[in-house]
């Protein structure tokens, strides 16, 4: 048995959603920690698609628990809606938890992240306007809403009605916008309690005991390393942690329980929303990257930004999560391409530079280095296995591998559940992996 940890280790969107629901296969409990609707996880099953905002991509399997963990801010509404959409499509909710401590999104959140994103003006952030960084903020000011005040309507009238006179001075002074009616908003979310009452629980505990009967875990992570607040790209990230230690805080559970921990990373880099990207592709060649990879936000539509992998970035990645091994995704949407760069150092104030800057403006002015690497110009989608890969693309691979210093487990050549090459099963398997950063197979 292992507990596993998958998270993003670029800016998100790298297929977290394709990697979690494969290895949900051999998971007992598939927890999300942190995030809210922001996230969207695409997951193609039998030619299905099923996007997923703030359920994990267990839920595919009826025998899977998952648990929306405490460390997550839920928009009652939405996730509703993401509930009726699956059982629309014959997926049971059964297995579905969700943690009592977990804050909740309410309408003034959604208005006051849209207005403020208009009053920044040329310091946007580039939100997904759902509201996720005014829930998280008023969990730090402690004048949140938690799952737990939304059962209780009693507690909910008394909280509510004091915290929508305090928004409405801020909605009407500072941004102009009409107030808030505190009944009706009050109403409204006394319905979606009634709604998701059978599926609150005490995650904490529910997870522990899972532990202590030696089930397998998942930690899904949403967003990616560089989105983290305390770590990523200050101030373009989300309000919450997706690193790999934001697992057990968002899970209330201890480190020690984990046994793994696995960086999903595309074989390329996008990023969505505002702030430096060094790799970025502005010509052709980003066009057909984001054409080929339909690269579109899941959850706001928004095209997304594309450009060479950025070595740096995942070894940060390793550093900051502690990562053991890698999947790496998309792999595919490089067939085409005659001539691939892979980012190896950058060059900041004419000096090189191999480590990510923790300086905001050294990372905003560095110039990328590149190590420029042969395409393989075939189609990889239908290979089931490393040596049906071209050698330029194993090559490519083994490159990654190397310079990041962590072998790689998985490698994803489509949105398929059939169109991946598992070289070691992260939960199953041995904690080795085939493809190794020396290139060799190596074993334990
Ligand atoms: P927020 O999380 O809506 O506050 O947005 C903050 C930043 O994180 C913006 O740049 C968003 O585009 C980005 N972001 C949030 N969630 C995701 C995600 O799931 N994938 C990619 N980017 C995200
Ligand atoms: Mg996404």
């Amino acid at each position: 048995m292992a507990n596993v940890i998958v998270i993003g280790a670029q800016w998100g969107d790298e297929g977290k959603g394709k990697i979690t629901d494969l290895l949900s296969r051999s998971a007992d409990v598939v927890v999300r920690s942190q995030g809210g609707v922001n996230a969207g996880h695409t997951v193609v099953v039998s030619g299905q698609t099923f996007k997923l905002h703030l359920i994990p991509s267990g839920i595919l399997y009826p025998d899977t628990q998952c648990i929306i963990g405490s460390g997550t801010v839920i928009d009652p509404e939405v996730l509703i809606e993401e509930m009726e959409q699956l059982k629309a499509l014959d997926v049971t909710t059964d297995n579905l938890h969700i943690s009592q401590t977990a804050h909740v999104t309410m309408p003034y959140h959604r208005s006051i992240d849209m207005a403020s994103e208009e009053r920044r003006g040329d310091y946007k952030i580039g939100t997904t306007g759902r509201g996720i960084g005014p829930t998280y903020a008023d969990k730090s000011e402690r004048t949140g809403i938690r799952v737990l005040d939304l059962m209780d309507s009693k507690r909910l009238h008394e909280k509510l009605t004091w915290t929508i006179n305090y928004k409405n001075v801020i909605l009407e002074k500072l941004y102009n916008l009409p107030p808030l009616d505190e009944k009706e908003v009050i109403e409204e979310y006394l319905k979606y309690a009634d709604y998701l009452r059978p599926y609150v629980i005490d995650s904490s505990l529910e997870i522990y005991q899972a532990v202590q009967k030696k089930k397998n875990i998942l930690f899904e992570g949403a967003q990616g390393t560089l989105l983290d607040l305390d770590h990523g790209t200050y101030p373009y990230v989300t309000s919450s942690n997706p690193i790999a230690g934001g697992a057990c805080v968002g899970s209330g559970i201890g480190p020690t329980i984990i046994d793994r921990v696995i960086g999903v990373a595309k074989a390329y880099t996008t990023r969505v929303g505002e702030g430096p990207f060094p790799t970025e592709l502005s010509g052709d060649v980003g066009e057909q990257l984001g054409n080929r990879g339909a690269e579109f936000g899941t959850t706001t539509g928004r095209k997304r930004r594309c450009g060479w992998f950025d070595a740096v970035i995942g070894r940060y990645a390793v550093r900051i999560n502690g990562l053991d091994c890698l999947a790496i995704t998309k792999l595919d949407v490089l067939d085409e391409l005659a001539e691939i760069k892979v980012c190896t150092a950058y060059e900041i104030n004419g000096e090189t530079c191999n480590h990510f800057p923790s300086n905001a403006s050294d990372f905003a002015d560095c110039q990328p280095v590149y190590q420029t690497l042969p395409g393989w110009q075939q189609d990889t989608t239908h290979c089931q296995s490393l040596e049906e890969l071209p050698p330029q693309a194993l090559n490519y691979l083994k490159f990654l591998a190397e310079l990041m210093e962590v072998p790689i487990a998985i490698v994803s050549l489509g949105p398929g559940r059939n169109q991946t090459i598992i070289v070691e099963d992260p939960i199953h398997g041995p904690k080795r992996a085939l493809l190794g950063a020396d290139g060799v197979p190596v074993s334990a």
